[in-house]
């Protein structure tokens, strides 16, 4: 079994971090782009793997899709199962949340859809776990469905962005409806630029409305995935590459792209 160097997940260090990601990550046009390219078809089964706080699960299931989500933070599923909970019935029955992780867990099967969005493999330490999830994806889908994959868009060696030094103001920080404040703080402490790995220090302080603090200090390892790296893993791994988008507006890539969002089909 792959064992990950990651053993802090920092969205379950304190209940109020998962409030402070739905403040800090209210963009939606992933799922605009995700609803264009499902076209007219449906209701589909869509497998959401690193759903957090369900924001882009959530409106797929309003537009009559079956929605199975799952995240290793009982803190961003329990914001989504808060939010799940205010919708009609009807929508609530088409959502399925759950606890795993996925690297150490077998994911579900029977999909038409994986959605593998919001840099989410930027959560792994390794690009052995990242190409992990996707032989997963593979195993979760029927033949013929669809995967969408939509990472940042960083090429060759560790981008200089990566190996800076200095402490820096991190996610999460902000200030809860409560007027708990969370700070939190990063710091490159090692990277290996050919192989495009980055450790960092991070610590966060959280400040309950009482007065009583919180801290944490973890180190986190991340490896930016390439184009070229998930491009590789989805053809080893049975999908046909049908579209690479530069940008979530549904641009073509190219080598100047921000985004490499990949379109692919189970074969
Ligand atoms: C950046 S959030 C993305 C949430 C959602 N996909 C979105 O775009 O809004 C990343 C999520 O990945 C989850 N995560 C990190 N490592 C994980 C693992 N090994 N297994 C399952 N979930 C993981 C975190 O708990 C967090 O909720």
């Amino acid at each position: 079994m792959l064992m990950s160097y990651n053993k802090t997940n920092m969205y379950d260090l304190e209940p109020h971090i998962a409030e402070i990601y739905d403040q800090v990550e209210t963009y939606s046009d992933d799922v605009e782009l995700i609803r264009k390219l499902i076209g007219g078809r449906g209701p589909l089964r869509i497998l959401e793997p690193f759903c957090g706080t369900g924001r882009i699960l959530i409106p797929l299931a309003f537009d009559g899709h079956e929605l199975v989500g799952f995240d290793q933070s009982k803190g961003m599923l329990n914001r989504a199962r808060t939010k799940v909970k205010q919708l009609p019935e009807q929508i609530q029955s088409r959502i399925n949340l759950y606890e795993a992780d996925v690297v150490k867990d077998k994911w579900p099967i029977g999909f038409d859809l994986v959605v593998l969005g919001g840099n989410c493999f930027y959560e792994l330490a390794t690009p052995e776990e990242q190409e992990k999830c996707m032989i997963s994806a593979a195993t979760s889908l029927h033949s013929g469905g669809h995967i969408y994959v939509d990472n940042d868009h960083m090429e060759g060696e560790l981008d200089k962005s990566w190996q800076r030094s200095g402490v820096n103001q991190g996610f999460p920080t902000g200030t809860c409806s409560d007027s708990t404040r969370v700070e939190s703080t990063m710091e490159t402490i090692w990277s290996d630029v050919a192989l495009r790995l980055a450790r960092f220090r991070r610590c966060t302080r959280v400040t309950l409305p009482d007065g009583s603090i919180i801290e944490n200090e973890y180190i986190q390892q991340k490896h930016p995935v390439s184009k070229v790296e998930v491009q590789t893993w989805l053809e080893s791994h049975g999908f046909t590459v049908k579209q690479v988008y530069g940008d979530r507006t549904g641009n073509l890539y190219n080598k100047e792209s921000p985004r490499a969002i990949f379109w692919a089909e189970k074969k």
